[in-house]
């Protein structure tokens, strides 16, 4: 298994394939991929893998063929998320199955090879992206409609790697919540994204005023609007809300995507429009391939 693991952070080959042809074996593994979306935001904990795994659901809903790409190393939750515990079958560095969800969505994530489910991931950056590009190249997808990158919080390698690396990289949806600190933050992460060159599709408040359940009032418990603000002042297309909600929270310990586990919880509508509205902006046409 050691060996194993090793021989996939083995990037000599990777590098040396890059320095060959510029984005050469990452290209290549994602030539049938259609459409590339990485979920950003600056900060963690404001929904950034529960809209990944929320989205990939509505779209494999809708027909779609979908994965997910988990860059989040340090705290990958995607497999949790989306009830996988069975592991990728290591076929050597450059043939990686990703791993199908119930629903079949498959998923990419350093969690489906790594030994043991609290052993701390503690590679430095530098490595994190050699890493990062090398399961980039090596995970055989197949033919994709859409894949997902659900990005770790900051604008630090993963991120940077992924908006840099990612060939025809359709954009990055960004997730903030209402609060003034969350917002604050996710500003770095769209500047980044500026910076880089890389269009910004849309951008989703997440934990928006939580719907009381007894009497419908709406509490705004992190606060009001700064999602909408963010995208007003950015000029970025807003994609919607999503409320707190018990279901939210429920359905990601249960390890399925609220839209499929409470279909008619608040979130859950929320995520579809959200989804659909994306869909509008990045869907055929939209996209490079
Ligand atoms: N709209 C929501 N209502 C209630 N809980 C939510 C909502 N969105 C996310 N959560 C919960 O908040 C936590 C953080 O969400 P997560 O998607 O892991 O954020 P991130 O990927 O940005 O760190 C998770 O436990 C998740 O279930
Ligand atoms: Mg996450």
């Amino acid at each position: 298994m050691e060996q194993e693991i090793f021989e996939i952070i083995n990037m000599r080959e990777a590098v040396k394939a890059e320095l060959a042809g510029k984005y050469g074996p990452i290209a290549d593994a994602l030539r049938h991929v259609r459409h590339k979306i990485a979920v950003l935001s600056g900060k963690g904990g404001v929904g950034k893998t529960s809209a990944t795994v929320n989205m990939a659901a509505v779209l494999k809903q809708q027909g779609k063929e979908v994965g997910i790409f988990d860059a989040d190393v340090h705290g990958p939750s995607v497999p949790k998320m989306m009830g996988l515990s069975r592991r990728t079958d290591l076929q050597g560095a450059w043939q990686m199955k990703a791993v199908e969800t119930e629903q079949g969505v498959k998923v990419m994530s350093v969690s489906l090879f790594w030994p043991g489910e609290s052993t701390p991931v503690m590679w430095k950056g530098h490595y994190k992206a050699r890493v990062i590009r090398q399961l980039l190249a090596s995970v055989r997808w197949g033919a994709l409609d859409y894949l997902l990158v659900d990005l770790p919080p900051g604008t630090g390698d993963e991120p940077i790697t992924v908006m840099k690396s990612l060939p025809g990289l359709n954009g990055v949806v960004v997730v903030t919540t209402p609060q003034e600190v969350a917002v604050a933050v996710c500003k770095k992460a769209v500047e980044s994204a500026r910076e880089l060159g890389v269009p910004i599709l849309g951008l989703i408040e997440n934990m928006s005023a939580l719907v009381c359940p007894h009497c419908q009032k709406e509490v705004p418990v992190l606060g009001e609007g700064g999602g909408e603000n963010l995208a007003r002042t950015y000029q970025i297309p807003f994609l919607g809300r999503v409320p707190l909600d018990i279901h939210a929270g429920k359905a990601a310990d249960e390890g399925v995507p609220v839209v499929l586990c409470y279909p008619d919880s608040p979130a859950a509508q929320a995520w579809r429009d959200c989804t659909k509205k994306m869909l509008a902006i990045a869907g055929e046409g939209g996209g490079s391939p």
